[in-house]
């Protein structure tokens, strides 16, 4: 692989890769850069035998031929127990986690590259002094100012990011099979499967460790227990198989306005977008602004349940309700137990969603006991039963799993556990509770506002 030089950036011919340079002075200034050539070459040198981003999968031939013999004491070496590190990272900065990652993964680690919490990354990592790597996923669906974003990052800090595409026969086949806006009417997955997951997954099978921006508080639905590094529970590496890659999310245990203070602070790229209104930003078509007090993520996939609100990037974050459902309710306790909240069969439901007038309105949540979502709201709504109790609104509960699942589905509205539904006094259709918000106040409100 030969080293080209160019007046703006670094790049290595015959793939995308690229670094940044440790000295923040030559990160900005054309002839220092230049002049950085040696350090530049040595490091590209010493990574040749790490695959770039971009590379097609081994063969088997050369496959094989890794796994004989020398490789049993390095393998030893390697193994390490990330839940422990997860736990003695828990308090520290930023800072500190991503120069651990870098220090431990060197140029088999990159940089997921999309957004504000992003760019706070590729700050982090100029501060740490460590050579990084950067890589996106170009769904071709995206914003022109996310476009506009990702030049200024390049320009800032003398990178090239290693962009991903989507497979153009596969594209091609998706629109033409069923235009350009399917994900509208049967869900986002499809599309994203071929524009983000398929390119991410080629991505991830040229390194051994990947970092994110996640935070816990961007999504209460699915990402309230992203730990700070794991083995990667969904995505290969460049070994293969299961626990081949390693996922770090250096932002955790930040909250979002704290990442927005840094990005203010260090004066770094931002998206226009989100002088626009907008919070969390991913495709153009399936991106909105939000209003004052919405959540961020309520601006993605509006039409869809908020447990859908993962593209499969961060599949991981989804609990799967297979394994768990093995659990009998002999052994899962039941929640929402309180003598406030009424428990209905399903005769009880169906009676409510016959009656047009009722006596009092009713709010009643789908839920299953297993899910931690629900139990995630178990206290909240207890003490919804009990403000409401007063009020002469009805708060009752709905087991829905197992054999109740397919009448909710088709009956009421079930899309994910837990679904909240308000039966008005005299509208004889159920409203669904839109979003993830599920605290005392938001579902008084909700109820106030409807009943
Ligand atoms: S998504 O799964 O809903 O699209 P989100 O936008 O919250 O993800 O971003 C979470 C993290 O996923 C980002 O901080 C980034 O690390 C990674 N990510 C998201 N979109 C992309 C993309 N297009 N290219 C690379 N990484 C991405
Ligand atoms: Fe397609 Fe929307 Fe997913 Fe982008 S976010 S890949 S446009 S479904």
């Amino acid at each position: 692989m030969s080293l080209a030089v160019t007046s703006s950036s670094t790049t290595i011919s015959g793939s995308s890769f690229s670094r940044a340079s440790s000295d923040p002075k030559a990160l900005q200034i054309c002839s220092l850069r230049l002049s950085d050539r040696t350090h530049v070459s040595t490091f590209s040198q010493r990574r040749l035998s790490t695959k770039p981003l971009n590379a097609e999968p081994q063969s088997w031939v050369t496959r094989a031929s890794t796994l004989i013999a020398p490789e049993v004491e390095e393998k030893e070496e390697d193994v390490e127990d990330f839940e422990e590190l997860a736990k003695k990272l828990e308090d520290a900065s930023p800072l500190e986690i991503m120069d651990k990652a870098l220090e431990k993964f060197g140029d088999q680690i990159a940089i997921a590259f999309s957004g504000a919490e992003d760019v706070a990354l590729i700050e982090y990592a100029r501060l740490t002094g460590k050579p990084f790597r950067v890589f996106s996923l170009d769904t071709g669906r995206l914003n022109p100012e996310t476009y506009r974003l990702f030049d200024a990052v390049e320009k800032q800090y003398g990178i090239r990011i290693e962009y991903m595409f989507p497979d153009a026969v596969e594209v091609q086949a998706l629109v033409r099979n069923k235009g350009l806006f399917s994900f509208y009417e049967d869900g986002h997955q499809e599309c994203c499967r071929v524009r983000k997951v398929r390119p991410l997954r080629r991505a991830l099978k040229g390194l051994k460790a990947w970092i994110t921006g996640q935070r816990k508080d961007q999504s209460p639905g699915t990402r309230s227990e992203i730990p700070i590094v794991q083995v990667d529970p969904v995505f290969e590496g460049l070994d293969g198989g299961v626990g081949s890659l390693v996922k770090w999310n250096p932002l955790a245990n930040v909250e979002g306005v704290d990442v927005w203070n840094f990005l203010r602070t260090m004066d770094v790229p931002v998206n226009a977008l989100h002088a626009q209104g907008y919070v969390s930003i991913g495709c153009e078509p399936c991106t909105r602004p939000v209003l004052p007090g919405q959540h961020e993520r309520e601006g993605r996939w509006w039409w869809e349940d908020a447990k859908a609100k993962e593209c499969g990037l961060h599949k991981g974050n989804i609990k799967e309700e297979n394994g768990a459902t093995d659990l009998t309710p002999a052994v899962v306790q039941d929640i929402f137990e309180s003598n406030n909240v009424v428990s209905l069969s399903r005769g009880g439901i169906e009676n409510l969603l016959k009656l047009g007038n009722r006596k009092e309105p009713w709010l009643v949540v789908l839920y299953a006991p297993w899910c931690p979502f629900c139990q995630a709201m178990e206290a909240s709504y207890v003490e919804l039963a009990e403000k409401m109790a007063v009020k002469g609104v009805k708060v009752a509960k709905f087991r829905a799993d197992g054999d109740q699942k397919e009448f909710a589905k088709l009956e009421l509205q079930l899309g994910s556990f837990p679904t909240i539904l308000l039966f008005p006094k005299s509208a004889s259709r159920a409203i669904k509770y839109p979003s993830e918000h599920r605290d005392v106040d938001s579902l008084t409100s909700f109820v106030n506002l409807l009943r």
